[in-house]
């Protein structure tokens, strides 16, 4: 999995030439939703498929993942699945519009956008997922908006095929889910970050923050991306501009010191 994925919500009908322009940087991480209401992932397909043909990229080098958003996630006047079906059988539908979508004959990760109503139902999701996986429709499978360390943990320990990820929204409300993401190091869950620069203004302000940017030579969001990076996280960036696209991409390479990480990490309470 790539250490920094590209985000593709809310692009409309710039998503594909966004996504072109983020793969064309570098970015070999994708991710997307079969969710029209927040993303266009046809575009998303469109970009991938085009920027393969003119770069004669092989499929395998890029990370493709995509969501099942359950009913209450979706536009009612858009929803991409039959909403009469079960929930089996919108799961399956999901996936097969994604393959669609996207263009692809398998998705690299698949997550679960939100818990369901409850753990029944996320078992019910996971099992169709577990299927996708054994008809190699889908490599790996995991989580998003999980909070519950309780619920996640259930998850896991009925799961049989294990989840790979958990992608949630990093902010202070929920205490940057410290507790959450040590469970996600403890059993190998990689934790992908949302919201990551616009939930946290105030870090980016912060003078340890500023410090370590200008002994480094670069803006305070990278090296805030970096901080988080160090923490173990894979974040997501949908950024719309080339410049934040090139920005985001050169933090693989920066080397944040020691007691410049340990500064910020006391003031984030981490
Ligand atoms: N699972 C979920 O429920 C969920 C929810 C939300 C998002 N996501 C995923 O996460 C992706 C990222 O979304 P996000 O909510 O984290 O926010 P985002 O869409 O990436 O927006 C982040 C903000 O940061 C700015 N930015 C990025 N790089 C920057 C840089 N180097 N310097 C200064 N500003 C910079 C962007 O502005 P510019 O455009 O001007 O750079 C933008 O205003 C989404 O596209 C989606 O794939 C998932």
């Amino acid at each position: 999995m790539p250490r920094l994925i590209y985000g593709t919500a809310w692009k409309k009908d710039q998503t594909t030439k966004l996504v072109k322009s983020a793969l064309t940087h570098g970015y070999r991480g994708i991710d997307t939703a079969c969710q029209p209401k927040h993303y266009q992932e046809q575009l998303v397909g469109r970009a991938i498929q085009n920027y393969m043909d003119s770069a004669k990229f092989p499929r395998e080098e890029l990370f493709i993942q995509t969501k099942y958003t359950s009913l209450n996630g979706q536009d009612p006047n858009h929803i991409p699945y039959d909403k009469n079906a079960s929930i089996e059988e919108q799961v399956k539908q999901s996936i097969a519009k994604s393959l669609e979508n996207l263009g692809v004959t398998y998705i690299d990760s698949l997550v679960l956008h939100g818990p369901m109503r409850d753990h029944l139902e996320n078992m019910k999701v996971w099992r169709e997922f577990e299927k996708a996986v054994d008809k190699s429709e889908v490599k790996q499978i995991g989580v998003s908006n999980f909070y519950d360390l309780q619920s996640l943990s259930a998850l896991y320990t009925e799961a049989r095929i294990k989840p790979a990820v958990v992608q949630n929204r990093f902010y202070r409300a929920t205490g940057f889910d410290k507790a959450l993401r040590a469970w996600c190091i403890k059993n190998g869950v990689i934790y992908q970050s949302f919201w990551t620069l616009s939930a946290n203004p105030e870090y980016m302000a912060h003078p340890s923050v500023r410090k370590a940017a200008s002994e480094l030579n670069v803006t305070p969001e990278q090296v805030f991306f970096r901080f988080v990076m160090d923490l173990g996280i894979c974040p997501l960036t949908g950024t719309k501009s080339p410049q934040h696209m090139q920005d985001d991409l050169a933090v693989l390479d920066l080397k944040l010191e020691h007691e410049n990480f340990e500064a910020i990490r006391k003031v984030a309470g981490l």
